[in-house]
């Protein structure tokens, strides 16, 4: 496989088998990504993964938050005012992830059993937090999205299935305390990970892109 067609196959699965990747796979995966590029070299990355039972206890303590209606209390500030085509895609993004689990935009118990498998880690035998220290900025950020589309090219490549969840940012605490998080650095986002149910329904869900057009300009 090449990276072109890892990047045409790939796509967020949020449905996994009960079967765990065996920690050398694993090891392998970041120990590959780590080579991804950074702002000068600074690779200002942390990984922290969870599996077995840690996961298992973390998956129960962040369902109980969300349960709770616990207020989510982000280390770096959430996203930004979304506008226009931005803002549209964000919709369609949402209403195209509900209709395919037949759920109506109005049903509200419906979405919120939706966004609890943010928490349930869609059932994912794995989660990997992305972290970097607190004192870092914007730069810092795009390396961390570089280093993640990297780690999630090489699992296409090995036949994982992962998805990234800025949602696993909210509830910090069970994560400092289960996961082995440096001190000095917040959560820009979680990945589960696992093998694929390809039976599960949601995994179903497909997002297009904007044509090339859309997206950039060509000046000569
Ligand atoms: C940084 C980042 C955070 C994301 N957070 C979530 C999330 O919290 N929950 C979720 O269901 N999907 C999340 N996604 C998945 C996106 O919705 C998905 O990548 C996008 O809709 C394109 O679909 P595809 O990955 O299937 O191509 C996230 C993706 C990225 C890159």
């Amino acid at each position: 496989m090449n990276v072109s067609e890892a990047l045409q196959t790939r796509y967020s699965v949020r449905g996994y088998l009960d079967e765990p990747v065996p920690d050398t796979v694993i090891r392998e995966v970041f120990d590959t990504a780590r080579l991804a590029a950074s702002n000068t070299n600074t690779q200002p990355w942390h990984v922290a993964v969870v599996s077995g039972d840690a996961c298992d206890r973390l998956r129960d303590e962040l369902c109980a938050l969300f349960d709770a209606g616990a207020e989510q209390d982000r280390g770096f500030p959430g996203g930004a005012r979304l506008e226009g085509v931005y803002l549209d895609r964000q919709r369609a993004c949402g209403f195209g992830y509900y209709a395919t689990m037949g759920v109506e935009r109005k049903d509200m118990e419906g979405r919120a059993r939706i966004a609890r498998k943010n928490f349930e880690l869609f059932g994912a035998p794995h989660v990997a937090f992305f972290s970097m220290p607190r004192t870092c900025g914007y730069p810092q950020a795009v390396d961390l999205g570089i280093l993640l589309q990297t780690v999630m090219l090489v699992m296409v490549e090995k036949g994982i299935g992962c998805i990234a969840q800025g949602s696993l940012a909210g509830y910090p605490g069970p994560v400092r305390e289960i996961a082995d998080l440096p001190e000095e650095n917040e959560i820009l986002f979680g990945l589960s990970f696992g093998y694929e149910d390809t039976e599960a329904h949601i995994n179903t869900v497909r997002m297009d892109r904007a044509a090339l057009d859309e997206i950039a300009t060509f000046t000569s």
